[in-house]
């Protein structure tokens, strides 16, 4: 089933939250993208996370590592004008604008489970372009076999990076062929705008089989290598967070089941509910990781 956000939220509530974004809270005031009409591939019909909750219950440590400390922080990060670079094994490397690499013509709505590894998830209509299409843009070569990601460096304007919590910059990494998977997409938007400035702005990766530690955020560089990048939450922990971190209830966290998780505003006994393997995107995905012991492969 293929929905817009506004086609799964009640009117009243769509009204309401058009009122909310009227009303301006400085951190949501982002521009609108006017998404009309825009296909919606892959996309989820689950109840949809508010606004409120995507854009204030977040991890983001370059600005805390509290919650609400991103919402707080955030807003100040300059996010205009951004390039990324992309380099290594490619045909064009060089330094892109974000409007070249996700043109606001070209964004998508993705309507996304997100399951963070603490084991909590929401539900986020996102706004992006493949992440395959940006990598065939700068043209891969033969013998690349991962895509590395970093998020900026500016200890002056992310102050959670002049504390040793993460080996700055924070870093990421996907094999190839995930990346290329149509699911895997580089967000520039949320509920039809701007990204607000705590969920990655101005772009940031989303990969939704995996969890959400793997979707890092404000990338200022994408390189293409023969050998497995360096992950910043492996190098910190290599027991309790691998390279492939795709979800699964049944490999437990070493200190936590990842058997269940909390939705974020479930009404209802909390919000408990089944984790599902790959969170839900097996059919997609699961032919990825055929033959591989997952177990061993976290
Ligand atoms: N990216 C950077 N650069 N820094 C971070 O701390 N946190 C990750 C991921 N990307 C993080 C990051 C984690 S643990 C999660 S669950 C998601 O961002 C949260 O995304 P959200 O705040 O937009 O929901």
């Amino acid at each position: 089933m293929k929905l817009k956000w506004s086609d799964v939220t009640p009117q009243a509530d769509y009204l309401n939250r058009r009122a909310f974004l009227a009303a301006g809270m400085a951190a949501l005031a982002t521009p609108a993208l006017g998404l009309e009409g825009r296909p919606s591939a892959f996309s989820t019909d689950e109840a949809l996370n508010s606004l409120e909750d995507i854009a204030h219950y977040n991890n983001f440590y370059e600005f805390g590592t509290g919650k609400s400390d991103p919402s707080q922080h955030a807003g100040g990060l300059k996010t205009s004008p951004w390039s990324v670079t992309i380099d290594g094994m490619v045909d064009r490397p060089g330094s892109y604008g974000v409007e070249d690499l996700a043109p606001d013509a070209a964004l998508e709505e993705r309507i996304y489970r997100l399951r963070c590894v603490e084991g909590w998830s929401m539900v986020i209509p996102w706004l992006g372009v493949p992440l395959a299409g940006v990598l065939d843009k700068a043209g891969v070569q033969p013998g690349a076999k991962f895509v590395s990601f970093q998020t900026l460096h500016d200890p002056e304007q992310m102050p959670g990076q002049r504390r040793p919590i993460l080996d700055w910059p924070y870093r990421e990494g996907l094999r190839l062929d995930e990346a290329m998977n149509p699911l895997a997409i580089l967000a520039t938007g949320l509920y039809g705008r701007v990204l607000p400035n705590q969920n990655g702005a101005p772009i940031r990766l989303v990969v939704p089989w995996k969890y959400g530690f793997k979707s890092i955020k404000s990338v200022v560089r994408i390189s293409l290598t023969d050998s497995q990048p360096e992950c910043s939450w492996q190098m910190a922990q290599p027991s309790e967070y691998g390279f492939y971190a795709n979800v699964n209830p049944q490999v437990d966290h070493p200190r936590w089941s990842q058997a269940t998780e909390r939705r974020i505003g479930g009404g209802l006994f909390g919000g408990r509910q089944d984790t599902l393997m790959f969170n839900g995107y097996g059919e997609q995905v699961a032919r990825l990781y055929a033959g591989m012991d997952l177990a061993k492969h976290y």
